[in-house]
């Protein structure tokens, strides 16, 4: 089944109306297959404007519609007869004799039934075949039953359907307890089914559709069978949302994330003067906006520091034992899980980066210092609050002094920093070299691959005795989590295979040495998915 996800009701129109103009320019006297109901009412509003501006002809069309209901008058402005006329017929040149609607009307319901499965036949089939999805999962008005009909026939509305359909009559007991509809076999043998759903009241039938076994309860599992279905829905059909936050130091990034993917988003900055109310404040107006356009599950916070029993300490920001969680939870209502953003950047590369089907992976962020998250069976490891600190790991006794306290830290030797400073130690030392010729501006990561592209072996050197480090790092990580993904993410992941090809043959253990893929997205979309 194709899948296409829309940001809302006019945009799945719109798709929707793309591709059945596109049949119908293939194929004018193509024979259409119609639902009723609100689904596709705005589909049929464009295409009747595309007639109107004879941009469509329909007057090859043939069209056969889905369900009617029973007993019903085709005057009575709730039949599907009136329906039909009112948002499509009577706005495009379709012949009348042409559409095909069940008779409601009919004191013979069986013999109507066969007819119809006789004209489809005699048309040459449904080309195309347009459907809506109840919220029970029913597919025209086959019903969630322990058997289906295979063809046309007569069937009973169950009470949800009929509480559903209520909406569009005076009072619910006006609703048709009966109705007359194609069987799932007459569907399926449309060659091109459309499937169109919107709004929460679908998300359950489309989640049984996508993710259940085909079972006659939810009809439209019975879809899974057709080679050729798409299925066109909006995001409130399609998944809930969850709302990450990525905190930074300058910065607070809320996404909205539906289904691993950010559909929207807003920045908040963060200055000296922010005060821990301020930065509260400004997050409950961005969730608590976006709550109102998106149905919101939770929320998810990524920050900087250490958490202990959900409480933030973080140096570069106003946070001293600071629970914003609790905070946030308490005037939005909705669950706030919070995690250390490094954490968060690696459960987001889990869910739906590089590391995508590694339950186990480590996420290496070589910048200005090293961090980085450890994910285990799917799940951040965070021991006691603040595992996977991966940097302040000692490689070196005796080593480098490290603002941690630490000596010998990785992160002393594996960062861009350290890659820094090792490329200006070796260009005091070799002050004619390549690689003090490329540094001779401004010395940044990337120098030393500039330089070793120009065939400088001073860079070559410096990059060697960098790798040492970075490979023993990594080493260390495989031999006590025993792991097979290991990304790496950071500015020096630029570097691509010069950097991961080389690490690759200094690191002695087996393991899947990648570039992380979601950049900067990584700690909204981990932290939406705490
Ligand atoms: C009715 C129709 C179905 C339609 C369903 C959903 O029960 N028989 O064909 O798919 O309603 O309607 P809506 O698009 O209004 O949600």
């Amino acid at each position: 089944m194709n899948l296409i996800i829309c940001q809302n009701y006019d945009e799945m129109s719109d798709k929707a109306a793309e591709i059945l103009k596109e049949q119908l320019m293939n194929k004018p006297d193509t024979v259409l297959g119609l639902a009723t109901g609100s689904s596709p009412i705005g589909t049929y509003e464009r295409l009747g404007n595309m007639c109107k501006n004879g941009e469509l002809d329909f007057s090859k069309v043939t069209t056969f519609n889905l369900d009617e209901y029973f007993p019903i008058c085709s005057s009575n402005d709730q039949s599907y007869h009136y329906f039909m006329n009112e948002n499509f017929f009577k706005h495009i040149n379709v012949k009348p004799e042409n559409t095909h609607i069940l008779n409601g009307e009919t004191d013979n319901p069986t013999l109507e039934c066969a007819r119809f499965e006789d004209e489809i036949e005699k048309s040459g089939g449904m080309d195309i075949l347009i459907l809506g999805i109840g919220r029970n999962g029913h597919i025209g008005f086959n019903e969630p039953d322990s058997t289906l009909y295979a063809s046309t026939h007569m069937t009973s509305l169950t009470a949800d359907t009929i509480e559903a359909n209520s909406r569009f009559f005076e009072r619910a007991d006006l609703v048709p307890t009966h109705a007359l509809t194609m069987g799932m076999s007459t569907i399926l043998k449309a060659k091109k089914i459309l499937l169109l759903a919107n709004g929460r009241s679908k998300l359950e039938a489309i989640k049984k559709l996508l993710s259940d076994d085909i079972t006659t309860n939810t009809p439209a599992t019975m879809l899974k069978l057709h080679p050729d279905v798409t299925i066109i829905c909006d995001y409130d059909a399609y998944a809930d949302v969850r709302i990450g936050i990525d905190i930074g130091g300058m910065s607070a990034k809320v996404g909205v994330v539906n289904n691993h993917k950010i559909i929207a988003r807003k920045d908040i900055p963060i200055t000296p003067e922010s005060t821990t109310a301020s930065i509260t404040e400004d997050l409950y107006n961005a969730c608590d906006e976006f709550r109102k356009t998106y149905h919101t599950l939770s929320v998810g916070i990524g920050t900087p520091g250490l958490i202990k029993n959900d409480k933030i300490t973080a140096s570069n920001l106003p946070f001293k034992d600071f629970a914003l969680g609790d905070i946030l939870s308490k005037k939005l209502h909705v669950q706030v899980k919070i995690a250390n953003d490094a954490n968060c950047a690696a459960l987001g590369e889990q869910v739906a980066g590089a590391g995508k089907g590694s339950k186990d992976m480590i996420l290496i962020t070589l910048g200005t210092g090293i961090g980085g998250g450890i994910i285990l069976d799917g799940r951040i490891f965070s021991g006691n609050g603040s595992a996977g600190e991966i940097g302040h790991m000692c490689i070196e006794t005796n080593g480098l002094p490290c603002p941690c306290g630490g000596e010998g830290c990785w992160e002393q030797y594996a960062s861009v920093t350290a890659l820094m400073r090792q490329t200006r130690e070796a260009i005091e030392k070799n002050p004619d070299s390549i690689l003090a010729d490329c540094g001779k501006e401004k010395v940044s990561g990337r120098t030393v691959f500039a330089a070793i592209e120009k065939g400088c072996p001073v860079a070559e050197q410096v990059l060697d005795t960098y790798l040492d480090y970075l490979a023993a790092g990594i080493t260390g990580l495989l031999r006590i989590f025993d792991i097979t993904t290991i990304l790496i993410s950071g500015g020096l992941s630029n570097a691509g295979d010069a950097l991961l090809i080389p690490l690759k043959e200094k690191i002695k253990l087996p393991c899947e040495l990648k570039v992380a893929t979601l950049k900067n997205d990584a700690g909204i979309i981990g932290a939406a998915a705490l």
